[in-house]
């Protein structure tokens, strides 16, 4: 039988939350709700739905594999120059094309040990090491980080917030960073929660890009703006950095409906401001109800939260679902006892509280 390639063979691959339906057939219920994969919970934005209807009757023709109108109407929300702007199949796509275009085997990419899975699987397939830092209190330590970073060091990969701890590193902290690394090694800071982040000392790296680094800023419409099923992510950074990277993506990585969803959601702030209101509700309400019950909830700024139960979380995680509810099991982090709640409408929230306390005998 053919063998994969040595950077494959030993990658354990990326699990999904489960969907609905599949938890539905498996227990013949129906009602089930899905708290698991980080989704805007109220839905895609009604003009993003109905420009993607728009766009389905050219689905015979390719994209426009540029995504020009995308490109410029996001180059003005943003305040950004088009050149700087690469789109991908999600932001994961952007993620690895970036991998694929920097690094190598002989190369390391250095990352947290919580950070988002995507960063050492992509590395990996690239032919790179992982080089993995500590996250004391589930947080990126860019000290740990900077001092990991050798001459074979191509890359850095900082989500923030992060995945799946909710946590974020504070502008200062930030700069120190960036102050420190070199022009020449990719710094990717994956902003894929941005637009929910209220803290005021949250950096946004867009102000960093007079810096001369080789900072890869990466975004998602999958988030706040309820697109994550149509697959469109993008990233920003120094064009001639973003040129090489166009080299290496697919010819046709958006689809025509994705960009025309995108276009129509950068439109409805209405969308946004009920998204990141919910949200913020959302949060607030689990991090009361958590810490009634005593549990350890870590202090998020995204769009989910990370329980520890302090041991096995499986037979939790399977009566939750035997009560319908579907959260996510993070062990593939290294997170061994821990479940990851996203945060849903007010009355999932509630449910998943009341399913808790019931699978928790409280
Ligand atoms: C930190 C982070 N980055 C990137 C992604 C990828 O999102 P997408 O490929 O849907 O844009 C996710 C998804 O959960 C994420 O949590």
């Amino acid at each position: 039988m053919i063998k994969p390639n040595p950077f494959v063979e030993d990658l354990i691959p990326y699990v999904p939350g489960k969907p609905v339906e599949e938890l539905e057939r498996e227990l013949g219920i129906t009602g089930a709700i899905k708290i698991a994969s980080n989704e805007n919970p109220i839905g895609p934005s009604p003009l993003a739905m109905k420009a993607a209807m728009e766009a389905l009757s050219g689905v015979n023709r390719y994209p426009d594999g540029d995504a020009f109108y995308l490109k410029h109407k996001l180059s003005e929300s943003l305040g950004v120059e088009p050149g700087t702007i690469i789109f991908g199949n999600g932001s994961n796509d952007v993620i690895d094309v970036a991998a694929r275009t920097f690094l190598g085997p002989g190369d390391e990419a250095v990352m947290g040990e919580y950070a988002f899975i995507v960063y050492p699987i992509v590395t990996r397939l690239a032919g790179a090491s992982a080089v993995i830092s500590p996250m004391p209190g589930y947080t990126h330590d860019l000290k740990d980080i900077y001092s990991r970073i050798t001459p074979k060091t191509k890359a850095v990969f900082i989500a923030n917030p992060n995945n799946p701890t909710g946590t974020m590193v504070a502008k200062d902290e930030m700069e120190w960073f960036l102050g420190k690394i070199d022009g020449d090694i990719l710094v990717v800071i994956d902003e894929a929660y941005f637009e929910y982040v209220d803290d005021p000392s949250y950096p946004d790296s867009l102000d960093y890009a007079g810096l001369g680094k080789s900072i890869l800023t990466v975004r998602t419409f999958s988030k706040i703006y309820g697109l994550a099923g149509m697959r469109l992510g993008y990233g920003i950074g120094p064009e001639d950095m973003v040129s090489n990277m166009h080299k290496a993506r697919h010819p046709f990585n958006t689809s025509s409906l994705a960009q025309a969803a995108a276009i129509a959601a950068l439109d409805d702030a209405g969308h946004v401001r009920k998204s990141k209101e919910i949200n913020s509700k959302g949060l607030d309400y689990l991090g009361v109800e958590l810490g009634k019950l005593g549990v350890e909830y870590a202090p998020s700024h995204a769009n989910f939260g990370l329980v520890n139960l302090g041991g096995d979380p499986m037979p939790v995680y399977n009566a939750l679902l035997r009560e319908g509810v579907i959260v996510r099991p993070v062990g593939i982090y290294g997170l061994k006892t821990h479940l990851r709640v996203s945060v849903g409408l007010q009355e999932e929230n509630e449910r998943f509280i009341r399913a808790f306390k019931k699978v928790l005998g409280k």
